[in-house]
């Protein structure tokens, strides 16, 4: 009788362990809230729907997307929710309105605020942009354009695999965020969109974003003030305006960005590589602790720039100096073709000059023959070969 009775004990026990180590995730398919893949019907409470349940359940849940065209006004996905798994799989593409006015003057087209231990697996995310940015660039008077994709507030986040094309303003943005991990993402834009940045990061920490390419017509990745702890490697950047810590110091009080690892990156046809920019004002913000390694430009305009006098249409700053204190950052193993002659600019504050510029293994060319390198408020060391030369 004892091992028959062992044997079902264990039985029981297998069974209770394994449901519920793999408790099952409830799925929430959009297309039984109502949503049409036709690209035309408008699908926003059905996926607002899907996302109540989602995040009103207690057992970690699903949303479903399947394959086809959803298209989606401006949402908010908010948490907080009652379960901290809720995962996302989108295999279709969901659309911004064809009229860039109908979401052009709010802040986000998907927003997701509050929310803790969200992922999102595959989709693309059409933001149908061109027409806001045709009309910016006539000059007219336009709504500023929506953030495509916004997490707010928000912990634990994943996505993995999503590609955001053609967005009215910046395509992915984490504000105020903390652990979020990016990986596969592809942005795509074109070169001269206006303001479409690719992946801006801000008052967050722990930010990681992995094996990406972007393609747009700003920054690949901006870095605002407040971001702590990021990691940026195997990011192809082009074209774009680069990978870009700022603009810092727009406010007088403000946080500072520091602990920021940039590796493995690639810039092709840039307008910058790697950039440091502040506004030429008083702030209390920095950026300190710094490590930009393993980089290759191919005819990137300014490949390593630290421009502290940035001052838009000269309003706000002119005569002042940047309040912004920038130190400890590294340059090692960077190397590559410039197309300007000037492929090393540190333009620091003169209140505040830059401290501990470090640049190891950098070697960068113009039209073949060593670029030029030009300092301004700016100290540091110089270590293996270093090509343009030391001006620190
Ligand atoms: C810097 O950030 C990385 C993550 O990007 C983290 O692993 C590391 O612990 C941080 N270092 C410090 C000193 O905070």
């Amino acid at each position: 009788m004892a091992p028959v009775l062992n044997l079902s004990l264990s039985f029981l026990l297998f069974f209770v362990f394994h449901s519920a180590l793999a408790a099952p995730a409830v799925t929430y398919n959009v297309a039984n809230f109502g949503a049409k893949p036709d690209g035309k019907t408008e699908s926003t409470k059905a996926f607002l729907n899907a996302w109540a349940n989602a995040c009103g359940s207690t057992r970690p849940a699903s949303i479903y997307v399947p394959r086809g065209r959803f298209l989606l006004r401006n949402a908010a996905f908010t948490g907080p929710c009652k379960n901290n798994a809720i995962s996302v799989q989108i295999d279709g593409t969901l659309v911004a309105p064809s009229d860039y006015r109908v979401i052009g003057k709010t802040a986000n087209w998907l927003l997701f605020q509050r929310v803790n231990g969200v992922s999102i697996r595959g989709g693309i995310l059409d933001g149908r942009g061109t027409g806001l940015w045709s009309c910016k660039m006539s000059g007219k008077n336009c709504p500023s354009g929506a953030t495509t994709l916004q997490f707010s507030n928000s912990n634990n986040i994943g996505i993995r695999g999503l590609t955001s094309l053609n967005s009215q303003m910046f395509h992915i943005v984490v504000n105020g965020c903390r652990d979020v991990k990016m990986q596969g993402i592809k942005v795509i834009a074109a070169g001269n969109s206006p303001n479409t940045d690719g992946i801006h990061v801000q008052l967050s920490t722990g930010v990681t974003i992995l094996k990406s390419k972007i393609r747009t017509g700003d920054d690949c990745v901006s870095i605002g003030p407040g971001t702590t702890n990021l990691w940026i490697e195997n990011v192809a950047c082009g074209p774009g305006h680069g990978i870009s810590i700022g603009s810092l110091g727009k406010d007088m009080q403000e946080q500072g960005v520091q602990n920021v690892t940039v590796k493995t990156v690639t810039f092709t046809n840039t307008q910058n590589g790697l950039r440091i920019k502040s506004w030429g004002r008083a702030s209390n913000g920095f950026a300190k602790n710094i490590l930009f390694q393993h980089a290759v430009m191919f005819n990137v305009q300014n490949p390593i720039v630290i421009d502290q006098n940035y001052c838009p249409s000269n309003k706000g700053c002119p005569g002042l100096v940047s309040g912004v204190k920038v130190s400890n950052v590294i340059y090692q193993d960077v190397h590559g073709s410039s197309a300007t002659q000037v492929a090393v600019k540190f333009d620091c504050s003169p209140k505040f000059p830059c401290s501990g510029i470090r640049l190891e293994n950098v070697k960068l060319t113009y039209k073949n023959q060593p670029a030029h390198a030009s300092c301004n408020h700016a100290g540091g060391t110089v270590a293996g070969l270093v090509q343009p030369d030391n001006c620190l």
